[in-house]
């Protein structure tokens, strides 16, 4: 089969020479995520890399992309060798803001970021924020062995407030930002899980199209345009209201002659807010 078309589990099971090490279930879900865009990625990075292999794996997978970015702070990586003129590696901790510089120096932006690091809460957290202002419009953001959030040998446990799987889903706050920018901060929602300015850095609002969860890993969607993230106008179609009129009145107040609602001062006030966030990014 032609490397281009060949399925990941497919390339990792043929695979030979430099090791990776993955889970099962992780080559079939990113096969689900990445296959729709998989002609069109132009640039990966993966955050620890360990042995190398899964550069090489992404190498054949993306046959077309550009640039092919690996990082990690095993100085031994250093001496990883590609024949692969489209693979190169930083060695350096991922989360130090130096080494980040390093690392989006090596591409226009990312199209698919895999976090492999350390799966230490805090920096998966940390790289995360780091990293997601440097995830393309459309792009993916992946991190993996969320698991190692329960280990104490990991600084986690199921009962800790600060482990990466409750941020995460503490982002679903920001996919709904609209309703509740006016009120609080970004960094102030975050707040137990990354210092402010780390948080106000990394551009969240109206950036967060969807955010999924799967065994030991969260898969990130950004937004491929500001106006994905917002509610949009509501629509009232029909005539018919039996159940309750008030929708009706709704939309005689306010809509035009397909019941798209106008602006009211309490809507023009949350957009308003939230215009003014995306001017700060
Ligand atoms: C699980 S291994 C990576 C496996 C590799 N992704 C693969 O698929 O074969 C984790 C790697 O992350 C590296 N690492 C740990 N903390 C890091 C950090 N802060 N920045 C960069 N790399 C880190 C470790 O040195 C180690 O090589």
């Amino acid at each position: 089969m032609n490397q281009s078309t060949q399925s990941l589990t497919g390339l990792y099971a043929e695979h030979q020479g430099k090791v990776s090490d993955k889970w099962s279930s992780y080559l079939t879900l990113y096969e689900a995520e990445l296959a729709p865009i998989r002609q069109t990625v132009r640039s990966i990075l993966e955050i620890g890399v360990q042995n190398g292999g899964s550069l090489e794996v992404w190498a054949k997978y993306f046959a077309s992309a550009e640039s092919i970015v690996g990082c990690d702070v095993n100085p031994k990586c250093a001496h990883l060798v590609y024949a692969d003129p489209r693979i190169s590696i930083v060695v350096g901790d991922a989360t130090q803001p130096a080494v980040c510089q390093q690392v989006v120096a090596l591409a226009d932006g990312f199209d698919v970021i895999v976090e492999d690091g350390s799966h230490i809460p805090r920096e998966v957290i940390l790289a995360f924020l780091r990293y997601w202002p440097h995830v393309k419009p459309g792009g993916i953001f992946i991190a993996e062995d969320l698991h190692c959030d329960y280990f104490p040998s990991h600084e986690g446990g199921i009962a800790r407030r600060d482990i990466a799987n409750r941020f995460f889903a503490e982002l679903v706050h920001v996919i709904n930002l609209e309703h509740w920018a006016s009120s609080t901060a970004i960094s102030t929602l975050l707040r137990e899980f990354a210092p402010a300015d780390v948080v106000e850095q990394a551009g969240l609002a109206g950036s967060i199209a969807s955010i999924s969860f799967r065994n030991s890993l969260a898969i990130l969607h950004k937004v491929s345009a500001p106006s994905d993230s917002l509610l949009g106008t509501r629509v009232i179609v029909g005539d018919e209201a039996i159940a309750d009129a008030q929708v009706l009145a709704l939309r005689a107040a306010g809509g035009d002659s397909l019941g798209v609602m106008r602006a009211t001062p309490e809507r023009d006030h949350v957009a308003n807010s939230f215009a003014s966030l995306f001017n700060r990014r």
